[in-house]
């Protein structure tokens, strides 16, 4: 089952992907993940990335869709996928089911976590991430045991470079501009569902798989 989710930067859609994957046994593919990890290993695409995502803009579609057909090459797509960060335009949504029908397949899912800008603000202001597996925490809604420290791993968390008020505020602008085309497009396509994501995550993640199982 081939699910995208869509939502603003702090909606939970990381949060969720990752206890999606775990529960219907797919593989996450999140394409800031994949930009952050190229950032980190100091790669051609990271280096040109890196600017662009710090200021909260679009990393070029080009980059992006090259990597993101480079990672469908995986044969551990084979019985689907939870894509998280991919499509944020409309050209974005046409290239991934370009991406997809050369490989014959098709997006199946596509669930919309909607989020108040008071909520998102204070998730993104509080968020913290593992440097080992990519774990994510907030200081008060999801904390993790030890100050500092990963649960599952014991890797040093860390706050994301465009966590700040300035970034996050311009990734929300981005997003807004973006994404009622997107909504339309898979409204269209009768694939589309909405969601509360303001509600608590195990809520959340109880109404992601039951729309999963009522599509498949
Ligand atoms: P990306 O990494 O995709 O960032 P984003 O879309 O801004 O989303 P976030 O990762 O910030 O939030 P999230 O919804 O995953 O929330 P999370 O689960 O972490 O992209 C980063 C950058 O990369 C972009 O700005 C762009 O530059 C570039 N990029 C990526 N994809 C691209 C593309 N397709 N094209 C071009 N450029 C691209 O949760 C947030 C916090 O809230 C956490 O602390 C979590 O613990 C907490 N939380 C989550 N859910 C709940 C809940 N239900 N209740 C309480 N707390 C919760």
């Amino acid at each position: 089952m081939y699910i995208v989710l869509l939502g603003p930067p702090g909606a939970g859609k990381g949060t969720q992907s990752k206890n999606l994957a775990v529960k219907l046994g797919l593989p996450h593919i999140s394409t800031g993940d994949i930009l952050r990890q190229n950032v980190k290993d100091g790669t051609e695409l990271g280096k040109q990335a890196k600017g662009i995502m710090d200021k909260g803009l679009l990393v070029p579609d080009e980059l992006v869709a090259k990597m993101l057909d480079e990672r469908f090459n995986n044969p551990d797509i084979k019985k689907g996928f939870i894509l998280d960060g991919y499509p944020r335009t409309l050209p974005q949504a046409g290239t991934l089911d370009q991406i997809m029908a050369s490989k014959g397949l098709s997006v199946d899912l596509v669930v919309y976590l909607d989020s108040s800008d008071k909520v998102i603000i204070e998730r993104l202001g509080g968020r913290l991430v593992c440097s080992k597996c990519g774990a994510l925490y907030h200081v008060t809604n999801m904390p993790p045991k030890a100050k500092d420290l990963c649960d599952k791993c014991q890797g040093a968390l860390y706050q994301r470079s465009d966590d700040n008020e300035v970034t996050v505020s311009k990734r929300l602008e981005v997003y807004k501009k973006e994404v009622a085309s997107l909504i339309e497009y898979y409204t269209k396509a009768k694939k589309l569902y909405r969601l509360n994501a303001d509600l608590e995550a195990g809520v959340v993640l109880n109404q992601i798989t039951d729309l999963a199982h009522k599509v498949k």
